[in-house]
């Protein structure tokens, strides 16, 4: 995939209609307040930019994945008041994204100011990529702006259908993902080390394997890694574990060693009598982990092996957290990578750290401005550690 891509400064962009595609696809509570504003500050500089060189801005957005029914809790009007403050202007609510109403206020829309258009994915053509659909999101501007990484692994209408009435360039949060995972895992400074964790090796095989590919260290940890000590033939308890990934497992360890890539496994484990946060806990050796008690975290032997294996890395990559760090009592493991990468990084390291949980878990140790690119991708992260082509970053215009 061409990772060189236009991006808003290539482009003259006075007294122009732009659509403007981000993700808002961010978490409400139940009164639809927005409980993480970060997906929306990360397009501030891209907003700001825009109105600054006299584009008239609509933004195109989805939240969640509604069905047929406009369910109102996927409405984009509970984005307008946070929208607007973040921009610093006030923001116009279309109650469409196509159609009278939508074309009316987009053509309405004058230079400097910004119009929000409701929720893209209450027409099931957006999802479909419908070509109709995407010339009629198009014909409400002069250009299109991508600053959805979040959906690059989605090929979708206003992402990439629309790219055939209107060219699209990258904004400074699409540019900024790009040049970070992409060129990253193109040319990386050596040594590269790559952090896994998280749950499941189910979730994660496409990116370990693509990462034994291109690191000198690769660090499984989290619940994952009783799935490869069960695999070697290791106790492991009632430990989380995928049996039919025995075999997966066994075949990247085998391909690490091949490739001369070190991996680096829990040396012990910090076991509970129950998966709560008050059950007993006590810390022994991997290979002593006795019938009826769970891993629920990494042990002190295992955090210095982290520590170790990330001691002058020039590269780090960081996705999935390495214990149960929602419960206080199983969060040093994932304590310790976070300060271990944020070292390294003052040390001159590039970190990145990408997905859900390992961004819920980074923010819980305090250490997230530390970092040098935490990515607002999901499942586009994943799938760009995983070498894919992502639909949504090969559509923008190349340079
Ligand atoms: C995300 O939150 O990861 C993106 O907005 C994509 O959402 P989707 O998985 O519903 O396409």
């Amino acid at each position: 995939m061409n990772m060189n891509k236009k991006t808003i400064e290539d482009v003259d962009l006075k007294g122009k209609k732009v659509f403007c595609r981000v993700d808002y696809n961010v978490p409400f509570d139940a009164d639809m307040n927005i409980t993480n504003d970060t997906r929306i500050v990360a397009t501030k500089p891209t907003i700001s930019y825009l109105l600054e060189q006299g584009a008239a801005v609509i933004i195109a957005c989805h939240i969640g994945r509604p069905t047929e029914a406009r369910e109102d809790k996927f409405s984009t009007k509970h984005l307008v008041k946070r929208v607007s403050e973040v921009m610093g202007v006030d923001v116009k609510w279309a109650p469409d994204c196509v159609g009278p109403e939508a074309e009316k206020a987009a053509a309405d829309l004058k230079p400097g100011e910004i119009l929000l258009l409701e929720n893209l994915r209450y027409h099931k053509e957006e999802k479909k990529n419908d070509p109709e659909f995407a010339k009629q999101l198009a014909a409400l501007a002069d250009i299109a702006v991508n600053d959805a990484f979040g959906v690059s692994h989605r090929a979708h209408a206003a992402n990439v259908g629309i790219t055939s009435y209107l060219e699209s360039v990258a904004g400074y949060l699409m540019a900024k993902e790009i040049k970070f995972i992409g060129q990253t895992l193109e040319a990386p400074q050596r040594p590269f080390v790559a952090i896994i964790g998280g749950a499941k090796v189910s979730d994660k095989i496409g990116v370990i394997s693509n990462m034994i590919d291109k690191v000198d260290k690769i660090i499984i940890g989290g619940g994952m890694a009783h799935t490869f000590d069960a695999a070697k033939g290791l106790p492991i308890g009632n430990s989380i574990c995928e049996k039919d990934k025995f075999e997966e497992a066994l075949g990247q360890l085998k391909k690490a060693e091949e490739k001369g890539v070190q991996v680096v496994l829990p040396a012990d484990l910090t076991i509970a009598d129950k998966f709560a946060a008050d059950a007993n806990t006590q810390i022994v050796d991997v290979d002593k982990v006795p019938e009826g008690w769970e891993a629920l975290d990494s042990g002190p032997k295992t955090c210095n092996l982290y520590v170790e294996a990330l001691k002058g890395a020039k590269t780090v990559i960081w996705n999935g957290p390495m214990g149960v760090f929602e419960f206080d009592a199983f969060a040093t493991g994932t304590l310790k990578v976070a300060e271990a990468v944020a070292e390294a990084t003052e040390q001159g390291a590039i970190s990145i750290v990408g997905g859900g949980d390992s961004i819920a878990a980074l923010k819980k140790t305090g250490l997230a401005d530390k970092i040098s690119h935490i990515s607002t991708g999901g499942g586009a992260t994943l799938e760009f550690l995983e070498g894919k082509v992502l639909p949504g970053i090969a559509a923008i215009a190349d340079k």
